[in-house]
């Protein structure tokens, strides 16, 4: 998609966004749209980091640069056991799994050939954030893994307004001050 474009985030797939596997984007986003601070979670919610890494393991994950470095900075590596798929205009190192892409086409088929390769076929891609990436990402998206986390904290990054109408509550699980949804296209 050119940047310049003006696209409803929930509209159809774009041709050069098609990808054989279910486009899967987990998000934990407090009750006034926020997503991030600083580079960081404006939260710190162990079952949460726990439901992320038991939904997403052994598969392949795309995000932005900035949501990498932040991992790398907390874990000292990228996902474990996940093929991370960079998306950067920058010539970075990479260190064992993670992968670089310059753009979103690139980006899936850099995590089919992972999902192929590295995690026995899985059949799904996650798209984990940040912003820019659930932005450019949300046409394509096929499911939607939220943590609504019941808070409104202040913060410098936001998810992409999404038309609920478009989409179907298929799970909801509620907890202590959070909870986790699924949608799907309706
Ligand atoms: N609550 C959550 O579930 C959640 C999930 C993820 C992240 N977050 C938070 O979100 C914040 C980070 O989000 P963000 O929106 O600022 O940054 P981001 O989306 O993580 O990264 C932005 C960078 O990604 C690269 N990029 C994006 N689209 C690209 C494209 N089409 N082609 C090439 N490169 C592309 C660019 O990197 P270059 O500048 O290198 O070109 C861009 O500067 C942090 O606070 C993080 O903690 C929250």
């Amino acid at each position: 998609m050119s940047a310049d474009e003006d696209r409803d985030a929930t509209a159809a797939t774009p041709p050069e966004l098609e990808t054989d596997r279910e486009l899967v984007a987990i998000v934990a986003v407090a009750d006034n749209g926020v997503i991030g601070k600083d580079g960081d979670m404006p939260w710190h919610i162990p079952a949460d980091l726990e439901h992320f890494k038991e939904t997403t393991m052994d598969h392949p994950v795309i995000m932005g640069r900035v949501t990498y470095e932040g991992i790398l900075e907390t874990l000292g590596e990228p996902l474990p056991g996940r093929t991370t798929v960079v998306l950067t205009s920058r010539n970075l190192e990479t260190p064992e799994g993670a992968v670089v892409a310059h753009g979103l086409a690139d980006a899936l088929e850099a995590a089919e050939t992972a999902a192929r390769e590295h995690h026995d076929g899985a059949d799904r891609v996650f798209v984990a954030g940040g912003a820019t990436v659930y932005e450019q990402l949300l046409p394509a998206v096929d499911r939607l893994i939220v943590t609504e986390v019941h808070r409104e904290p202040e913060g410098d990054t936001f998810f992409p307004d999404w038309d609920r109408e478009t989409w179907t509550e298929t799970a909801r699980d509620e907890r202590e001050g959070f909870t986790f949804a699924e949608y799907v296209r309706s």
